[in-house]
């Protein structure tokens, strides 16, 4: 039987919580799908500041590198906040996409029906839209630094100390982005959104030029231009006409929490990072590691077993596998379970509240 390796971080909070469900689900529908798992734990985050020292090792990374996929719980929490930053547990995670060349992050923000009603922003009937984040370059890569210069400006002040980081893409990594994003439209609604700052930035006029010599090449594909301020107020005022958005790390990053809102809850966001093929993707829930839950039982474990479907899907193409796990978070959310993230006051009846291991068993019963 074909056993697929996997390197499971759970990290840190909620982290292993949800890691746990999200391997109970692949270890059932692989045994549905005639496929098996050879599961390997991995420190990653806070657990491997305090183990090592360091948030991650080499042995970690070299492990994620001979995975078929990556499945990451989540990493960070108070406890490591005095942490000095390039320790801190947030850097297991750039370490992770840089070291195994993530540059593609896809964030689906889709309202599942049922969920509807529990979105902050009024009579959305449907939204799906998938965000293409670029991953490893721009301002969370570029030159950063602080430089102290005794300088004396016009009005006598000495200049002091400067802090920057620099937004910088090249040729190369906006054009292998820009076709990621064009190939995902032809696959969906055809629609593609590039999101920058080009009445600002210098690197967002790179992006348009290359966008706009890709486009003949996707005919099918609707290419149109945003400029992120806008975006992110026409993301509130008609989040159902998007499709997908293709756009740099920062923007991504911050377009991808406000569109995963509106969708009702973060918890129920997966997500994937994808490099060149044959490197392996890795796989995990938008929302952190919400340490003020964790143990509790509350935490969501939908958005790790939907990025386990993904997983499925992207890194192993295990595609009928991938579609029970859809069909089956979906009919456990159409039979009425909630964790406290989706739980409202006015729910009609037959919806009740659950917790992680009510949810996770609802979906492998479903399953
Ligand atoms: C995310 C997170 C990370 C990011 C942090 C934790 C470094 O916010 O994955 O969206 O900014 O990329
Ligand atoms: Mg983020």
């Amino acid at each position: 039987m074909k056993a697929y390796k996997i390197a499971v971080i759970a990290g840190d909070g909620i982290g292993p919580e949800v890691t746990k469900a999200a391997v109970a689900v692949l270890k059932k529908v692989g045994e549905l799908e005639g496929f098996g798992f050879e599961f390997t734990s991995c420190d990653a985050g806070g657990c491997s500041i305090d183990k090592y020292g360091i948030p991650l090792t080499d042995e970690t990374l070299n492990t994620c590198k001979a995975s078929d996929a990556v499945l990451l719980g989540a990493v960070g929490g108070p406890k490591w906040d005095a942490v000095e930053p390039a320790l801190r547990p947030e850097r297991a995670l750039l370490g992770l996409r840089a070291g195994l060349g993530l540059y593609s992050n896809l964030r689906p923000a889709l309202m599942f029906k049922e969920l509807a009603a529990a979105s902050p922003v009024k009579n959305v009937e449907t939204m799906d839209i998938l965000i293409v984040r670029e991953l490893t370059g721009g301002i969370y890569f570029g030159k950063h630094g602080r430089a102290d210069s005794s300088e004396v400006l016009s009005d006598g002040s000495v200049k002091g100390l400067t802090a920057y980081d620099t937004e910088e893409y090249s040729t190369t990594e906006i054009t292998r982005i820009l076709k990621e994003g064009f190939r995902y439209a032809q696959g969906r609604s055809k629609k593609l959104t590039l999101v920058d700052k080009a009445n600002v930035l210098e690197s967002s006029r790179l992006w348009r030029e290359i966008a706009s010599e890709l486009a003949p090449s996707y005919p099918d594909v609707t290419l149109d231009y945003l400029y992120v301020d806008n975006c992110s107020m026409q993301l509130i005022n008609r989040p159902s006409t998007f499709d997908v958005i293709v756009t740099s790390n920062m923007f991504g990053d911050i377009l991808s929490d406000e569109a995963g809102m509106i969708t009702g809850s973060i918890g129920m966001l997966p997500s994937a990072s994808l490099g060149a093929p044959g490197t392996p993707g890795m796989y995990e829930p938008v929302h952190g590691s919400a340490p003020d839950i964790a143990g509790t039982g509350k935490a969501n474990p939908l958005a790790t077993i939907l990025s386990a479907s993904m997983l499925l899907r992207w890194s192993l193409g295990e595609t009928s596998a991938s579609d029970r796990i859809e069909k089956a978070v979906r009919q456990t959310l159409a039979d009425g379970f909630r964790t406290p993230d989706i739980k409202r006051n006015d729910d009609p009846a037959g919806v009740s509240l659950t917790d992680t291991e009510g949810m996770t068993a609802a979906v492998l019963e479903r399953l």
